[in-house]
């Protein structure tokens, strides 16, 4: 069992396959970035798994692959396979844009994988368009659509932003209710790589206009998830994962790897080990010395909340795309 230095159980490691994406949300990488990791120290699947392996035998149960966009990676089912064949039992999800799944749910689900998290904004197509800054909606609705039939385990993601798609909270409630999959809201987290005018929302102001359309009721947090669920009066469920109140760090039970190796205990900060010299050697000793390490620095909570205090600092200088959310 992985337990980090504040007394919690890890057992939740995201693992993003690629920085590079092919949309640039205002809120994530809204333009190419100056430079890209040079190919040469992206990591090979089998020397991710290498990691993998070592962080499995020692107690994680849930993985999620993310980016970047993950699916710009060639040969993803074949990664996903080898974590599944090494441990069925794992929970394993992916979380996507949606642009290229028509082409890839059916063979996605072949290779083992459970879950899809998507990102929907917006149903209006010149509102994606401007978040995503390409013309993507028809290409993502019906992949959400293949997601389903294929038989994943589908959720939604929605990033609400003032005065761009705060109009539409309901409308993809509804949407997700029609299809029987869960939306989760996200408040928009202040960071150094998004579109500098962005307005987030507030999980309060969230709540408030599905509240003019429905009476909800709080069910609680699933676990040790981030994301704080409700219900509505005919039984549709919905989440809100508001890092801005970062109550959920006290339960947090996940640590990130990049695409590069980089091992991160906590989505805000940029404290980060690497585990690449270990893994490119086979070294399994040395990488299970770093994720200990790691594990003892996790730090206590994110700082999104600090915006009203004297510190001030209220805005992530971590690249999501990076991390991978
Ligand atoms: P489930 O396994 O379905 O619960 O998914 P998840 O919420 O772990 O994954 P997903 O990739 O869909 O993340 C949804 C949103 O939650 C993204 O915006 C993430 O950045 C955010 N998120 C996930 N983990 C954390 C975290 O530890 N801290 C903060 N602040 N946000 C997080
Ligand atoms: N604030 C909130 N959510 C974000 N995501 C990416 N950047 C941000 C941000 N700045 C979300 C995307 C995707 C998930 C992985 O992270 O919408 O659903
Ligand atoms: Fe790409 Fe996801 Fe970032 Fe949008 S949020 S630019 S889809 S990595």
């Amino acid at each position: 069992m992985l337990i980090d230095g504040h007394g919690r159980r890890v057992d939740y490691l995201r693992v993003s396959v690629t920085e590079r994406c092919n949309f640039r949300c205002q809120y994530c990488m809204p333009e190419k970035p100056f430079s890209w990791v040079p190919r040469e120290n992206l990591l090979s699947f089998e020397e991710l798994f290498v990691f993998i392996r070592t962080a499995i035998d020692e107690g994680i149960t849930k993985i999620r692959i993310t980016g970047g966009e993950p699916l710009l990676r060639e040969d993803l089912d074949k990664f996903i396979a080898m974590i599944h064949d090494y441990k069925n039992d794992i929970d394993l999800a992916l979380t996507t844009n949606g642009y290229l799944l028509e082409e890839t749910a059916q063979r996605l689900k072949d290779a083992g994988l459970r879950r899809i998290n998507i990102s929907l904004d917006s149903l209006k197509s010149e509102v994606a368009w401007k978040i995503a800054q390409k013309d993507i909606l028809a290409k993502v609705l019906s992949g959400i659509d293949k997601a389903i039939e294929a038989g994943l385990k589908v959720k939604i993601n929605m990033v609400p932003l003032k005065g761009v798609n705060d109009d539409e909270i309901v409308d993809i409630l509804h949407y997700c209710r029609d299809r029987g999959i869960k939306v989760r809201f996200i408040e928009y987290m202040e960071n150094a790589h998004a579109s500098q005018s962005l307005q987030g929302m507030h999980g309060k102001e969230i709540l408030a206009r599905i509240k003019e359309a429905h009476t909800i009721r709080a069910l609680g947090r699933e676990g040790a998830s981030p994301s704080f669920n409700y219900v509505l009066e005919d039984g549709t469920e919905f989440g809100l994962i508001d890092p801005h109140k970062h109550d959920f760090c006290e339960s947090c039970n996940r640590i990130r790897l990049t695409a590069e190796g980089h091992l991160i205990p906590c989505l805000y900060f940029d404290e980060a080990m690497s585990i690449a010299e270990h893994v490119k050697k086979g070294d399994i000793a040395g990488a299970s010395e770093v994720l200990a390490q790691v594990l003892r620095d996790k730090p206590k909570e994110n700082r999104w909340s600090h915006e009203n205090t004297d510190e001030g600092i209220n805005e992530s200088s971590r690249a999501f795309y990076q991390t991978g959310g």
